[in-house]
């Protein structure tokens, strides 16, 4: 189906009271939820690793979404999948295997994503697509909340789309996505709109059900 599908991430949310953030955008309309993990290494920042997922997992019943920014995230695809991730992304900067990270991350019995920075181009994934079920194209450089929008990347989600030609695979979008954005990356094909700074604004629920309103009417 082509529904869209709208993803939070809790990086914008307020890290002292993750928990009720998290039950609030579910009951604010929120698809999935987003979860940026961050090394200090394949990027500037560090969040928070399975320990912290695990710990979320009992606060909502909605999909997973795990955007691992990281350096070597084959040594921690088990317990990402222990501690209840449905998605597990991986960059494919980060993985000198590509093939063989994603083989794993579905026999973990987890849905298999692959990001891709800004200057990545489309076609690194073009001998995986056999082993996908989501494909991220970051939309900022990743590493923090509240970037602007990269508009050539509107052009690579399309580029993308034509490669699935057909596969059960769909496009996420994640970095400054918001109502004004939002329309241009779901005509280029993108299904699922992953936002922080433009749902977490308001800082309560009531806000957030507005936030998500306005990106899913756009
Ligand atoms: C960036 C993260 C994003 C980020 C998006 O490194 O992957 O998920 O939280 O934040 P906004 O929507 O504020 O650009
Ligand atoms: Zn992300």
């Amino acid at each position: 189906s082509h529904e869209i599908i709208i993803a939070p991430s809790i990086l914008a949310s307020d890290f002292s009271r993750l928990g009720d953030e998290i039950k609030a955008v579910d009951q604010a309309g929120a698809d999935w939820i987003h979860l940026d993990v961050m090394d200090g290494h394949f990027v500037p920042n560090l969040t928070f690793g399975p320990p912290i997922i695990k710990a979320l997992r009992n606060t909502t019943d909605k999909i997973f979404d795990a955007h691992l920014m990281v350096s070597n995230p084959d040594v921690l695809l088990a317990d990402y999948a222990a501690a209840g991730a449905n998605y597990v992304t991986v960059h494919a900067e980060a993985c000198d295997h590509l093939d063989r990270t994603l083989s794993h991350i579905r026999e973990l019995g987890c849905k298999a994503g692959v990001a891709l920075n800004p200057h990545t181009p489309a076609a690194v994934i073009q001998h995986v697509m056999d082993r996908l079920d989501l494909v991220l194209v970051m939309t900022v450089n990743p590493g923090f909340g509240g970037q602007v929008f990269i508009p050539a990347m509107v052009e690579k989600i399309a580029t993308i789309n034509d490669m699935i030609d057909g596969r059960d695979i769909i496009i996420e979008v994640d970095g400054g996505i918001t109502a004004e954005t939002a329309g241009a990356v779901v005509r280029a094909g993108a299904q699922v709109l992953v936002a922080g700074s433009a749902i977490f604004k308001g800082d309560n629920q009531a806000s957030y059900s507005g936030n998500i309103a306005r990106i899913r009417d756009a």
